[in-house]
């Protein structure tokens, strides 16, 4: 019962039909203003209804003085008014029928106001209202082009859901997706968790199939066993990535005064996590290298990769990291090993790593990137490019891309070099090509995906 509940509540906040701004304010850089203008600007298709007791228009939408002046249904309600407000306010959403809201407000748990957080969840389980929140900037979800946070506007369409318990970390991250060309399913703030946790938003990106990878930062857990169960059924079709902060003493402490919620021992975390096949990333770049390669979609079979490089030092590098982080440089059977020799040179090396020399272009990529994918005894491969004046590293981004696009094997690349890599890289990412700009994290991301492959056959 409550689950069916949930999951429509979720419905209603992730594809609402119409969205009220609940202290939608006249004024630019004010924190209300600026959703309702991430709401518009962003793309949302449904209606929108802004409430201000004082406006009769706000970014050219007429606005209602309160909630219950509306005239249509409220799927979706976003509360941006000071905290003692708010109860009240949840009162009149349960009149008008709404199953969910986001309650952005500070001033609850997080400050010690305990009561004034209880009376909100009361007066919402009284009036059948999900909370997201409180104490969050809000809900993006990019398939219905709902912004209804007030981060950045222009947030990539893509396939990582990121759920987030710090609302300045979240907010500075979805900037930074961008810079970075990452695409995101959706953001959700979850702030203090009173009702809506964790659990329920993976329940609910589980079955959503514009989401492929979930991504939460998370400070601590309300209810453990709940989200072990959940975490568990997750990960069977979809792969969740978590970066949990407070490992130490005192991190565990800021922790509990961020966000008020109960932060257990780290060691238990890791046990769990692994048992329940999430994977815990050790910080954020980590967390987002691997969450791009998942969202490439594609996997590995087993652990066997083939390093394709033009440079020997890269190799050995992505060669130790492989050694170490579980995945095996193997010896090429005789028959692949002829099709690398015909794209290199007498000196070049068909032995795993395989070394192109210096001398490659994009031409020898291709012939020996394609034998690999060819080959059944190829699980994974990692393509590795220095700069050198004899190669075009865009042509080389272009033959990457290419037998990426053909390849239902996972490739991740490392290009290294000036100006033109750097263009070639955001060519690839562009493109949803999983690159690195060093070895060691394009190794990382395909153990990732090797070790999700492993627990979830298991
Ligand atoms: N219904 C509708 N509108 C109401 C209202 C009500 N019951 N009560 C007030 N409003 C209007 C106000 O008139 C105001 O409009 P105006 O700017 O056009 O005058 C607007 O709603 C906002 O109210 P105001 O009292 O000016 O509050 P504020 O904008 O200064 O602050 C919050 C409101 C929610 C932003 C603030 O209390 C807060 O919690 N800030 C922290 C948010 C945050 O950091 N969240 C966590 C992020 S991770």
């Amino acid at each position: 019962m409550r689950k069916s509940q949930m999951n429509d509540a979720l419905n209603s906040v992730f594809r609402p039909k119409s969205v009220a701004i609940v202290g939608a304010s006249r004024f630019p850089g004010k924190i209300g203003y600026e959703i309702l203008r991430n709401l518009k600007e962003y793309g949302y298709k449904g209606k929108i209804y802004p409430v201000n007791p004082a406006a009769d228009k706000i970014l050219g939408i007429k606005c209602y003085h309160n909630v219950l002046e509306v005239p249509g249904s409220i799927d979706l309600a976003i509360i941006s008014i000071p905290a003692k407000f708010v109860p009240p306010v949840i009162d009149q959403l349960a009149e008008k029928g709404t199953k969910a809201a986001v309650v952005i407000s500070s001033g609850f748990s997080e400050v010690g106001n305990r009561e004034l957080e209880e009376d909100l969840i009361r007066r919402a389980r009284r009036g059948g209202i999900r909370i997201i929140g409180p104490n969050v900037f809000g809900v993006l979800y990019s398939p219905t082009r709902l912004n209804a946070t007030f981060g950045p506007r222009d947030v990539r369409p893509g396939k990582i859901a990121f759920i987030t318990q710090s609302g300045a970390l979240g907010i500075a991250l979805m900037g930074w997706t961008v810079t970075e060309k990452i695409g995101l399913s959706a953001v959700v703030s979850v702030g203090n968790k009173a009702d809506v946790d964790d659990a329920d938003l993976l329940s609910w990106f589980r079955e959503d199939e514009n989401t492929k990878v979930v991504l939460i930062y998370m400070e601590g857990v309300v209810d453990g066993r709940r989200f072990l169960k959940e975490a568990r059924l997750t990960t069977k079709v979809k792969p969740i990535i978590v970066l949990k902060a407070g490992r130490s003493k005192k991190g565990m402490a800021a922790a509990s005064s961020h966000t008020g919620s109960m932060a257990g021992a780290d060691v238990v975390y890791s046990a769990s996590f692994k048992q329940a096949g999430v994977l815990r990333a050790e910080n954020l770049e980590q967390a987002f290298d691997w969450a791009i390669a998942f969202s490439a979609e594609r996997f590995p079979k087993g652990n066997k990769v083939v390093i394709i490089t033009n440079g020997g030092g890269v190799g050995v590098m992505a060669t130790d990291s492989c050694e170490a982080a579980g995945l095996e440089v193997f010896d090429p059977p005789e028959d692949l090993k002829r099709e690398f020799k015909k794209y290199m040179p007498e000196f070049g090396s068909a032995k795993n790593p395989i070394d192109l020399t210096g001398m490659a272009t994009h031409e020898e990529f291709r012939g020996a990137m394609r034998s690999a994918i060819k080959h059944k005894a190829v699980d994974c491969i990692i393509a590795l490019y220095c700069e050198t004046a004899v190669s075009d590293p865009i042509k080389i981004a272009e033959v990457i891309k290419e037998v990426f696009d053909l390849s239902n094997k996972p490739i991740t690349a490392t290009m290294i070099g000036g100006e033109r890599v750097n263009e070639a890289m955001a060519f690839l990412k562009e493109n949803g090509v999983p690159v690195y700009p060093d070895t060691e994290r394009a190794v990382s991301a395909m153990a990732a995906l090797v070790r999700w492959m492993e627990k979830r056959s298991l």
